[in-house]
């Protein structure tokens, strides 16, 4: 039978949040409709992610749930990285799933889905060169703050990271491609536009950089905010430096991951930079843009990690103070390199060094944002907040704010920034801005 409801559930990165939204419209495009919150529905998405095996087990028993208590079950398909890392082997560990679609193959989803009604158990894991992009439906809805991938897969192949398995080479989409999507989701009501890509400053097209697709996004009227994430270190060009100190709309925030401050370590790892090599480009940032929030990600307990190791990377926390930075305990991934390292970890020393390494983020964390109080800003309301007449909105510095207020999402409003917490701050309302 012809699934008549869908419901997609993202896990993982922003791109999963992406390709989840994109899969909607393509169901949504097939007369197929969302199912509302707590409702059953006939299909059910999964689109997984295989960063670390905690995130990757989630995925199967997720769809152990997916059982009805009449025994009957959603037709189930498993999508992202999961899906992509385990191809028709999924379906050995769980006779649940009905369809397997990797990252690069959606837009075969409702064909396969017609498939699947009929009986048939499709998959799907091809890289085709033709790019799933073109045919996707025209975009018609947006987040006040909308993602929009440019770039996808990483030839990097840092030795713990299965991403350059699972997402495939780098690969860009062309500058107009992105330019109409932008157009798109701005006449759809998106104020500020993430652009996303497993390393999206190696986005290139013909002779243009990242740098120069910002410069061409800023001239779109209506579009008040651009950011862009994940970077690497190895592709921050001086000319995406300089944007930053010359393109208002470009929001002064950089994520740009380190992962360690061993030299030692981020050999083994293939990271291609050195601790000293990374600060002089965040120098260089600075320069270009004194206010910037900087931001990272950090593993603890790749193999062979030492203690000295491990305080070279607080060294480089303190060195930084970053505005947020996300940590991980390493985990080894099937087929990666690091995987078959002597001298793995025992779990109980990567604890202890996750815990005090997220002490120490936090410490600057709370510096950052207490650092801003008394400072008059303008901030994108995202949603509304636990409180009567309160809405959440983002700085600048992608810090949380708090304010009350009557401004909608979609709406720009000043504050004053007036109390500060390690999570979120308190803005107090100035004025709305007129659209
Ligand atoms: N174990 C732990 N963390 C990992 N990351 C990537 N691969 C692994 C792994 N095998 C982290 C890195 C990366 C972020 C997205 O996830 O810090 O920047
Ligand atoms: Fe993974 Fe390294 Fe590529 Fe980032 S740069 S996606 S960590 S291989």
């Amino acid at each position: 039978m012809t699934p008549k409801t869908f419901k997609i559930k993202s896990f993982g990165c922003q791109m999963n949040v992406y390709d989840g939204e994109r899969m909607s419209e393509l169901l949504a495009a097939q007369g197929m409709a969302a199912a509302a919150d707590g409702e059953d529905a006939d299909l059910v998405v999964l689109n997984t992610c295989h960063i670390r095996e905690k995130a990757a087990e989630k995925a199967y028993s997720d769809i152990g749930r997916l059982r009805r208590d009449d025994g009957t079950k959603p037709l189930i398909a498993l999508a992202g990285c999961v899906a992509q890392a385990e191809g028709a082997e999924a379906r050995r560990r769980s006779q649940m799933i009905d369809i397997v679609v990797g990252p690069q193959a959606y837009h075969r989803l409702p064909e396969m889905v017609a498939e699947a009604s009929r009986g048939a158990r499709p998959v799907d894991t091809d890289m085709p060169a033709i790019s799933k992009f073109d045919a996707m439906p025209q975009r018609r809805r947006a987040n006040p703050s909308s993602f929009l991938t440019v770039q996808e897969g990483c030839d990097k192949f840092c030795t713990y990271c299965v991403v350059p398995y699972t997402r495939g080479a780098e690969i860009s989409r062309p500058f107009d491609d992105i330019l109409s999507e932008a157009n798109a989701l701005a006449d759809a009501g998106a104020r500020e536009i993430v652009l996303l890509g497993q390393n999206v400053n190696a986005w290139s097209h013909e002779d243009l950089g990242l740098a120069d697709l910002i410069r061409a996004l800023a001239t779109i009227d209506g579009l008040e905010r651009i950011r862009y994430t994940t970077s690497h270190p190895a592709d921050m060009t001086d000319e995406l430096i300089a944007a930053h100190g010359e393109v208002d709309k470009l929001m002064p925030y950089l994520h740009l991951p380190v992962q360690s401050g061993s030299n030692r370590i981020l050999r083994a790892m293939n990271r291609s930079h050195s601790a000293e090599t990374y600060l002089a480009i965040l120098e260089k940032v600075r320069s270009a843009r004194p206010d910037i929030a900087l931001s990272g990600d950090f593993i603890v307990g790749f193999p062979g990690e030492t203690d000295e190791d491990f305080e070279a990377t607080l060294n480089i926390v303190d060195e930084v103070r970053y505005a947020s930075a996300y940590s991980f305990k390493y985990s080894a991934r099937p087929g990666t390199p690091a995987a078959v390292m002597e001298d793995q970890i025992p779990r109980e020393i990567m604890e202890d060094r996750l815990q005090r390494l997220q002490e120490r983020i936090n410490l600057h964390q709370l510096a950052f944002n207490r650092s801003k109080v008394g400072v008059d800003t303008r901030i994108l309301i995202e949603r509304a907040g636990k409180l009567p007449g309160q809405m959440i909105g983002r700085s600048p510095w992608l810090q949380s704010v708090h304010v009350e207020t009557d401004a909608r999402p979609g709406d720009l409003v000043d504050v004053t920034l007036v109390a500060a917490g390690p999570n979120s701050i308190a803005g107090a309302l100035r004025q709305k801005v007129a659209a």
